[in-house]
């Protein structure tokens, strides 16, 4: 590891360090990244540095830094009206429900905006719960939903639930994760496995009658597991059998991140009852979004209210996202450009035999860091090595999964087939570093 804390990044620890909760913990662990500045696909540290960016701030900054084309529709706004709160309308927010329910699958017409994933997952699990009458929720194990407390009580993290005040009506069920089926079950298998999983739940936790089922189409902070194609299409109508509704979070996976389609669940062959989005939506901009069929949307019934939810800003942002990547057909590019990325990937499992499992679609792609031949145990601390020798190579990548030992690689919808090259080179020259 080459890299040092510089000064200015020194000084500011130390002032962080004061004001900051300390459960807030920036990756790199002691030579943590200061972000100066960002333009395109390329970050700047404090010190001066660039690296290429194959993170996108958790899959955020869909279409790059400061993108020329959307930043100047966000100042457009931003001088006409910065601020209405949902106590008076706005006509940019119509436009983006508008485009929302032009691309969103199926009878999804109905949206509501807030700032975050989370408040978008509360909105639908409270939209549901007064739809159907239930309070019963089905989720799935290592699922990760947000950071309230009814989103924390979704989320199958164990290290992500804080706070000890868990909805008792939240049910997890068993995960499709292929790699770590048991008993090395085939895919085929583990749907099976799951199906009577989730019915041995409904039957013996829920009086059988559910208000939804939650689910990620790639589990995201999971560590990008990809479900057996048949997955959804099993649980789905089980789900509606029960009474339930389906739910599909794109925060990860929604606007072209997997590739040739705008929405994760489009690969799956099933219809969501209502989809939440949040991360790329906005390329930055806070933002929550949970669209809904017209009856789903109408059973929400009182007052409600989010001051910044629908906020003009953060709505031309958004339209000017959704444009953009519409425009530059970011859907094709995130496809093609996934193709390549991964097949480098497969060729550097091929070659490191640390790396486990490669698995993702489209721009979301993840690497799976192993001890070899110990049964696939998980190493988180090799995992945290490539990270910082990669970021030590001038490459910015994430991690997750619940063991920690997942690469998470998602470059912007707009990278380069050069930066695929260049990102993938420096990513070879980290993982040489580590295996030496
Ligand atoms: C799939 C998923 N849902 C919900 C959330 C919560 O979003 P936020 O952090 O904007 O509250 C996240 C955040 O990582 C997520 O990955």
């Amino acid at each position: 590891m080459t890299l040092d804390v510089g000064s200015q990044t020194a000084e500011l620890m130390d002032r962080y360090k004061k004001v900051m909760f300390p459960a807030v913990s920036p990756y790199y662990g002691d030579h943590p990244l200061v972000v100066d500045h960002a333009k395109d696909q390329y970050i700047w540290d404090a010190e001066g540095r660039r690296y290429l960016d194959f993170f996108g701030g958790v899959l955020t900054v869909s279409v790059g830094h400061c993108n020329e084309e959307v930043t100047a529709r966000t100042m457009e706004q931003l001088q006409k009206a910065q601020h209405t709160s949902t106590l008076y309308v706005n006509e940019i927010m119509v436009r983006v429900a508008e485009k929302v329910a032009e691309l969103a699958p199926g009878r999804l017409q109905k949206c509501y905006f807030t700032n975050s994933g989370s408040e978008a997952n509360e909105t639908a699990i409270l939209a549901a719960r007064m739809y159907t009458g239930n309070d019963d929720v089905i989720t799935l194990r290592h699922a990760y939903s947000g950071r309230t407390m009814l989103a924390m009580s979704l989320t199958a993290h164990g290290t992500w639930r804080l706070g000890n005040v868990i909805d008792p009506h939240i049910k997890h069920v068993r995960n499709p994760y292929v790699y770590r089926a048991p008993l090395d079950l085939s895919p085929e298998q583990l749907v099976e496995l799951c199906v009577q999983d989730l019915e041995e739940t409904l039957a013996t936790v829920t009086n059988g009658k559910i208000a939804a089922f939650i689910a990620e189409p790639i589990q995201g902070v999971g560590g990008f597991i990809v479900p057996p194609e048949e997955y959804f299409k099993r649980v789905v109508p089980i789900i509606r059998e029960a009474g339930g509704i389906f739910i599909a979070d794109e925060v990860q996976t929604g606007w072209g991140r997997t590739g040739g389609k705008w929405f994760g669940i489009e690969h799956w062959g099933v219809e969501p009852d209502m989809m939440t989005f949040a991360k790329g939506m906005a390329n930055g901009s806070p933002i929550g979004c949970t669209v809904a069929t017209p009856e789903i949307a109408d059973a929400l019934q009182g007052l409600t209210f989010s001051t910044f939810g629908g906020n003009p800003v953060t709505m031309a942002t958004a339209l000017a996202t959704i444009e953009y990547i519409e425009s530059h057909d970011l859907l094709s590019n995130a496809e093609s450009k996934g193709v390549r990325l991964r097949q480098r990937l497969d060729e550097f499992k091929a070659e490191f035999p640390f790396i486990g499992d490669v698995r993702g679609m489209g721009l979301m792609q993840g690497v799976e860091i192993i001890k070899p031949g110990a049964d696939k145990a998980p190493d988180a601390a090799l995992t945290a090595s490539v990270m910082s020798a990669a970021r030590d190579c001038d490459l910015l990548i994430g991690k997750g999964g619940l063991y920690g030992n997942v690469l998470r690689i998602s470059p912007h919808l707009n990278v380069t087939a050069e930066d695929i090259e260049a990102g993938c080179d420096m990513l070879a020259k980290a993982l040489t570093q580590v295996a030496q």
